[in-house]
């Protein structure tokens, strides 16, 4: 490795990064360089430990010292680094990750697992294969897809274009056509100025009814959504609100996808969102805790139903489809270590307990400072604090501000993510007591600096 000021002076030049300015990063916002981590801490090239509230990037749930998982990967990069598991050829450790994963997801009547390279690729899995479902059941035209506003599905250009956040759309339309918003379960902003959770859960259930007649169910090939809205700000929908839309999609024979890519794995303090709020989904994308994020892995969950029409079909059932990391040996050996391990240390009921001292330490903050507008959370380890100059307009914080606070949480010893106007924190599962007070008291601290 190159020394410190190699990587000062070449940081950013070279590479591009996701989600942000290149122009900006090579002047004067260069990313902080993350050297190491441990457990819940990163630490940076300037050795400033900080708790990582961000949990990688909502994927490390076991923290960053799980050895089991690293010992996986390891072993496996000597037996086979690689081969393809397309339609000929499989490996060992595939063949125990997919025994794994349909275990996990049992109770959620996932009977199938297509392996990918991360959340996006799930996303467009699902979305593939569920107008190849129609077709092959005799209802081609099934082509559209529902999906709620501030939504996060991915990057790919069907997973952008069920996307509901237009920070995420704008520069690369147009889109995929046939694909339509909900209004989001978003009850400190929505268009039906509603702020009961449940109320707004039967409006959007009733504009979804409109927006269905108004295509034809018979076009309508599937609704997709996050039981929770993650990267939208973590949007808590009312616990009626999954089973409405079930309930909705049976009615009209559109296919039910819950985007799994942050609840899944135990972070709304179930396994999966979907049970959280006692919903079975037709079809799952899930990725990150996967494999706590040591090694890129998604895959996309199909029911004994959607399996049943595709594998009872004629040659039209085949699936051209597919990564070439797909079922990759190393990142298969690495699920069947994570699953294990968040089996074992039952990552859920921590994620339950510590996301409920989390949310309610936020909402204690929003006594001492106006500057809290809305804090989202208190179903597992997923927060989202809304941060406003003016409470009762509601007026969003601007980016400055909000970057000040950020940086002087950072220097307290806090890593947090910035979304728009919103703080956002996930951090590993395997997080304790003290550190979400560590947690709090560095919230608080840059806070004081706005
Ligand atoms: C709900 C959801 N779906 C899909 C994705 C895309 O996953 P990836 O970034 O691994 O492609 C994300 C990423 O954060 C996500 O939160």
């Amino acid at each position: 490795m190159k020394d410190d000021n190699f990587l000062r002076a070449n940081n950013a030049q070279h590479m591009w990064h996701p989600m942000g300015h290149p122009g900006a990063a090579r002047g004067d916002e260069p990313p902080r360089i993350i050297t190491k981590a441990e457990g819940c801490e990163i630490v940076d090239i300037d050795g400033h430990r900080a708790i990582d509230a961000v949990g990688g990037l909502w994927c490390v749930n076991l923290g960053y010292s799980n050895d089991k998982v690293k010992e996986a990967i390891a072993k496996q990069l000597y037996d086979l680094p690689y081969y393809s598991a397309f339609f000929g050829t499989t490996n060992p450790t595939a063949i125990e990750a997919s025994y794994a994963t349909r275990e996990f997801f049992a109770e959620d009547g996932m009977a199938r697992v297509f392996f990918t390279s991360g959340g996006s690729d799930s996303v467009e899995t699902t979305l593939r294969l569920a107008r190849q479902y129609h077709s092959l059941r005799g209802e081609p035209k099934r082509t559209k897809y529902l999906s709620l506003k501030k939504g996060y599905h991915g990057t790919h250009f069907g997973g952008a274009s069920v996307n509901g956040n237009n920070r995420f759309r704008k520069a690369y339309e147009p889109l995929l056509p046939g694909c339509h918003h909900l209004p989001a379960p978003y009850s400190y902003r929505n268009p039906f100025n509603e702020t009961d959770p449940a109320k707004l859960a039967q409006y959007i259930a009733q504009a979804a009814e409109d927006e269905i007649e108004f295509h034809g169910a018979e076009h309508i090939a599937a609704f997709i959504m996050e039981p929770i809205l993650g990267a939208g700000g973590v949007i808590v929908p009312h616990e009626t609100f999954m089973p409405l839309m079930r309930d909705i999609c049976d009615r009209h024979g559109i296919l039910m996808i819950a985007d799994e890519v942050i609840c899944g794995f135990g972070r709304t303090g179930d396994w999966t969102g979907s049970r959280h709020f006692g919903v079975k989904p037709d079809m799952m994308s899930c990725a990150k805790g996967i494999t706590s994020g040591y090694f890129p892995v998604g895959a996309a969950l199909m029911s004994e139903q959607v399996a049943s029409v595709f594998e009872s079909s004629d040659a039209e059932g085949a699936i051209f489809h597919g990564y070439t990391y797909s079922a990759h040996p190393v990142g298969a050996a690495a699920v069947t270590a994570c699953l294990e391990e968040t089996l074992r240390l039952d990552t859920k009921t921590n994620a339950a307990a510590r996301g409920t001292q989390l949310y309610q330490g936020c909402v204690a903050l929003m006594d001492e400072f106006d500057l809290i507008g809305d804090v989202r959370g208190g179903h597992g380890l997923m927060t989202g604090v809304e941060l406003v100059s003016d409470r009762a307009k509601k007026t969003p914080l601007d980016p400055a501000t909000m970057k000040r606070v950020h940086e002087a949480a950072y220097d307290s010893g806090l890593m947090m993510r910035i979304g728009g106007n919103n703080f956002l924190m996930s951090p590993p599962l395997t997080i304790t007591e003290a550190e979400i007070d560590r947690v709090l008291a560095a919230l608080r601290t840059g806070l004081q600096a706005a």
